[in-house]
């Protein structure tokens, strides 16, 4: 097939057309499983009634209108937003860098106003003098996306090719777990700690309870912002709405994209607390951002999964899905890690993770691959049992003629 999109995906020569729950199927009417998502955005699945129903009303009324105004389904989202997380403010944008962007500005910024105070803002402004506090940590084997700030925030060299640079300044990572370096890592100069609460590119990594509440206690120590990025991990994705509900450290900023608005583009931070009035007036926006549509959608995606027990399902299928997996002791397979429904499955060093993603998708289960070598499944949040079953019978049978 001629290609005629930049291959900047790399993608896969298979074309879909549509799908409905966790099932999809291709232009040759091919069906697949789907244990991907969208990378863990489809979070109601395929064709989810109401999110269908919220989004195709909404487009017949108004579809954007710029944020010089505000809109009636902007402002009830934002409402709904806030009652289900616990949050003060919100703010939108198209995507889960922005939003990252988004809360490094905001942690710059609050570093400044730590320094120097609201009244000269306006001097600040115009003398372009950099706050001493500007520091930004964030973990080894973080993500936090593709535009030049926020790779630089990622925490893997990988992500920082030469031919990029230069790359913006104040960066640095410490890793998770690690007691010692937390003791004396940060200091006036530290203006946030990022963390990724399971690091879902960096290889499915969990962060450990303990060491996130005690790094954030230091970082709070030092005078500093606590930022959770959970542009993969919120919204339910790990069994809780919020991942850092889990770790109990309740940081001033969390950072949205992904499942937000169900499969359209959104992105959002959330701010409490010291974070809560730093950006004003011209500080940061967006054309496109919190538009009514996308509202729609996020307020009937936010409907769905605050429904009694919809959470505790996410958690009972990603048991299912682990423990399955567990009874195969299957020997290509040298630990499963995750939480909820966002999987990793870590395959020994001389098969490849990739090789194991193609031959499912060959065989019509969509998965993809994160860090060096783990198999990921990030399947919508509503998947059935028969679904997961029929979706681990592909895997099973990838793996274990691998293994002959
Ligand atoms: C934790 C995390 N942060 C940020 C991003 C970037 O999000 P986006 O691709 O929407 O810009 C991702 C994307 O995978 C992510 O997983």
């Amino acid at each position: 097939m001629e290609k005629k999109v930049v291959n900047n995906y790399g993608s896969f020569d298979v074309v879909f057309t549509h799908g409905e729950g966790s099932l999809l199927w291709d232009k040759n009417g091919k069906k697949y499983i789907d244990f991907l998502a969208g990378i863990a955005v489809n979070c109601l699945g395929h064709n989810n009634p109401a999110l269908v129903k919220a989004i195709q009303e909404q487009a017949a009324k108004e579809i954007h209108i710029s944020n010089y105004y505000l809109s009636d389904i902007g402002l009830k989202y934002i409402d709904d937003l806030l009652q289900a997380t616990g949050y003060e403010r919100a703010y939108f944008g198209n995507s889960g860098a922005e939003a990252n962007e988004a809360a490094i500005k905001l942690c710059r910024k609050y570093g400044w106003l730590s320094e120097n105070g609201s009244k000269n803002l306006e001097s600040a402004k115009k003398n372009g003098k950099t706050a001493k506090r500007h520091v930004i940590y964030t973990l080894e084997k973080s993500f936090h996306g593709r535009t030049l700030a926020t790779l630089k925030a990622t925490g893997q060299d990988n992500f920082h090719p030469s031919y990029f640079a230069p790359y913006p300044e104040g960066f640095k990572t410490i890793r998770a777990g690690d007691f010692e370096t937390i003791k004396t890592a940060f200091e006036d100069t530290t203006a946030a700690l990022f963390i990724e609460c399971v690091q879902g590119e960096g290889g499915v990594n969990l962060v450990d309870k303990k060491w996130a509440q005690a790094a954030a206690d230091e970082a709070r120590k030092a005078g500093a912002l606590v930022v959770c990025d959970e542009v993969q991990t919120g919204m339910g994705r790990t069994g809780t709405l919020l991942a850092s509900d889990a770790l109990g450290i309740k940081p001033d900023v969390v950072t949205l994209a992904k499942a937000i608005a169900g499969g359209l583009p959104m992105g959002a931070c959330l701010f409490r607390g010291k974070a809560k009035d730093v950006f004003v007036a011209g500080d940061h926006q967006s054309t496109f951002a919190g538009n009514p549509l996308v509202c729609a959608a996020a307020d009937a995606v936010i409907k769905e999964l605050t429904k009694p027990g919809f959470l505790d399902r996410v958690s009972e299928a990603g048991d299912r899905i682990c423990s399955t997996v567990a009874s195969w002791n299957c020997p290509l397979i040298s630990d499963i890690r995750g939480k909820g429904l966002m999987l990793g499955f870590e395959i020994i060093s001389s098969v490849k993770a990739f090789d194991i993603e193609v031959e499912c998708l060959k065989r019509g289960l969509c998965c993809c691959t994160a860090g060096v070598n783990t198999v990921r499944f990030l399947p919508p949040l509503v998947i059935t049992n028969e679904e997961i079953d029929e979706g681990l019978k592909i895997f099973k049978s990838v793996l274990f003629d691998m293994v002959s």
